[in-house]
């Protein structure tokens, strides 16, 4: 299965991804989580990105481009990939083409995950995030047992930087103009589904198995 989660900082990609990963064993390619690793380590990659990261902006394509194009080389891409956050901008769909195209690979689907805009502020001012395993909760709608307690190693739970209103504004706004034009791109492409991302997160992960067995 290769395939592309879509939507809005917030629509849920992450959480999807998680979901499907257990299941059916291939990775998730998260340019979001690939870049906030490089920036703990403080790698020039890491340097270079915190600035835009914090923000809300978009990191330049050529260092999401080539941070793919490696990860898609690697042996546990063999048999498929989700790919979450990427692509964000016409130019990275068309790059995702070409290293396809190379790689003998076709995408199955392209799931655009649809949420409104006041439901989004809301699951991403309440994200919170282990910092030890990066398991995600949500401080409402699934939270830990312990407040502030990861209940899978115990590590704290977390908020990250990019999730304080004023820049989750501005990542809306990025997506709409630089991410949205993806939907008519990959719809154009025959890829394209929606699915309802406002439903409960176990009613989406039907929705989402629905497609990809329709696939
Ligand atoms: P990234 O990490 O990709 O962030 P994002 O796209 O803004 O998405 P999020 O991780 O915020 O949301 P999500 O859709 O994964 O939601 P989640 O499942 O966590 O990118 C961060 C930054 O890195 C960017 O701003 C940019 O600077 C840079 N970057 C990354 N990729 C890039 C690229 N390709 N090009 C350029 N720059 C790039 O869910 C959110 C919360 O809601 C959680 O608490 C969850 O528990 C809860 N939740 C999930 N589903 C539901 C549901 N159905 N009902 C209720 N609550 C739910």
């Amino acid at each position: 299965m290769k395939l592309i989660l879509l939507g809005p900082p917030g629509a849920g990609k992450g959480t999807q991804a998680k979901m499907l990963t257990e299941r059916f064993g291939i990775p998730q390619i998260s340019t979001g989580d690939i870049l906030r690793g490089a920036v703990k380590d403080a790698t020039p990659m890491g340097m270079k990105a915190k600035a835009y990261m914090d923000a809300g902006a978009l990191v330049p394509d050529d260092v999401v481009v080539g941070i793919v194009q490696e990860r898609l080389q690697q042996d546990d891409c063999g048999s498929g990939f989700i790919l979450d956050g990427f692509p964000r901008t016409v130019p990275q769909a068309d790059a995702l083409k070409v290293t396809l195209q190379d790689l003998g690979k076709d995408l199955d689907a392209v799931i655009s995950l649809e949420v409104d805009t006041e439901a989004l502020v809301e699951r991403l001012t309440g994200r919170r995030t282990c910092c030890n395993c990066g398991r995600g909760f949500h401080v409402k709608f699934d939270p830990p047992v312990s407040p502030g307690v990861c209940n899978a190693c115990g590590g704290e739970l977390i908020q990250r930087e990019d999730d304080q209103e004023e820049t989750i504004r501005k990542r809306l706004e990025v997506y709409r103009e630089q991410t949205s034009p993806l939907i008519q791109y990959y719809r154009e492409e025959g890829l394209l589904v929606e699915v309802d991302g406002m439903q409960d997160m176990n009613r989406v992960q039907d929705q989402i198995l629905s497609v990809l067995r329709a696939a």
